[in-house]
């Protein structure tokens, strides 16, 4: 077991600057194409994405980079945003300091995409992602897509190449803390402190907020075939895709 004490909160500043040298991989491979499949049928020059709890900026670049989307990359936490800033600068990306809740500076209907990805397991108050969701389904146009990727709550205490989410042999329930082990690029890991939500939780936040129940799809990586046994992210999915639209 991890004690409490020694995972990191994500509003400190120890938190960002470790997950700026997190190991990218699995999420490069599992969530980052989901994403932009699940937006291409939307986008066009000029239209506008949303990408909130943006952190240090990798959806946001990774979307401004297709040349089809202008974004605002969001997050309640000025140290992601700062790191966001200078790692991944954009011509077509705005970051911007937000309350985790409100979108206040967005008229109703006037985005073309949103995408929150692993925001939710982050955040243990469920009244403000209820706010931060129906805010999300306001400022959408009908039919835009909102996309929201998280932990595969199934998932718990496997261990994956890049994370381990929980202990093994261990039920969590609704609102229990997690320790989430994430591997870094130089072979060290940080503990963070996430919040387990079932996948029915999930996804009564969206229909709650007026949603349509979600597609989810749980994206595992092809078995290479090498002797050395095949990761665990071959056979069980580290993370789920939920797609939405407004
Ligand atoms: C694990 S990081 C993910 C960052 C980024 N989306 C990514 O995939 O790399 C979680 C981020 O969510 C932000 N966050 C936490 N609660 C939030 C909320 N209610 N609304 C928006 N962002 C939130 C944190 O500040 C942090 O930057």
């Amino acid at each position: 077991m991890i004690a409490d004490e020694d995972a990191l909160g994500w509003e400190s500043t120890a938190a960002a600057d470790a997950y700026r040298g997190r190991d990218m991989r699995l999420a490069e491979a599992l969530i980052f194409p989901a994403v932009l499949e699940r937006l291409a049928g939307s986008s066009g020059p000029g239209r506008l994405a949303l990408d909130i709890g943006c952190g240090t900026g990798a959806v946001a670049a990774l979307l401004a980079g297709t040349g089809a989307w202008t974004v605002q990359g969001l997050d309640p936490s000025a140290d992601m945003l700062d790191i966001a800033r200078a790692d991944r600068p954009h011509p077509r990306v705005s970051y911007r300091l937000f309350d985790g809740r409100g979108l206040d500076w967005l008229a109703d209907a006037s985005v073309d995409a949103a995408v929150c990805c692993l925001v939710y397991c982050t955040d243990p108050d469920d009244d403000r992602l209820a706010g931060l969701t129906a805010e999300i389904r306001r400022v959408l146009r009908p039919g835009a897509p909102y996309v929201l990727a998280d932990l595969n709550p199934a998932a718990t205490g496997v261990a994956f190449s890049t994370l381990r989410n929980g202990e093994p042999d261990t039920v969590y329930g609704d609102g229990d803390t997690v320790a989430t082990r994430l591997r870094l690029r130089d072979g060290s890991t940080m503990t963070s402190t996430t919040y387990y939500r079932s996948l029915d939780r999930y996804r009564s936040l969206l229909t709650g907020a007026g949603f349509p129940s979600p597609d989810v799809d749980l994206p595992t990586l092809p078995a290479d075939g090498s002797a050395n046994g095949a990761p665990a992210e071959t056979g069980t999915a580290p993370y789920m895709i939920l797609t939405t639209h407004a």
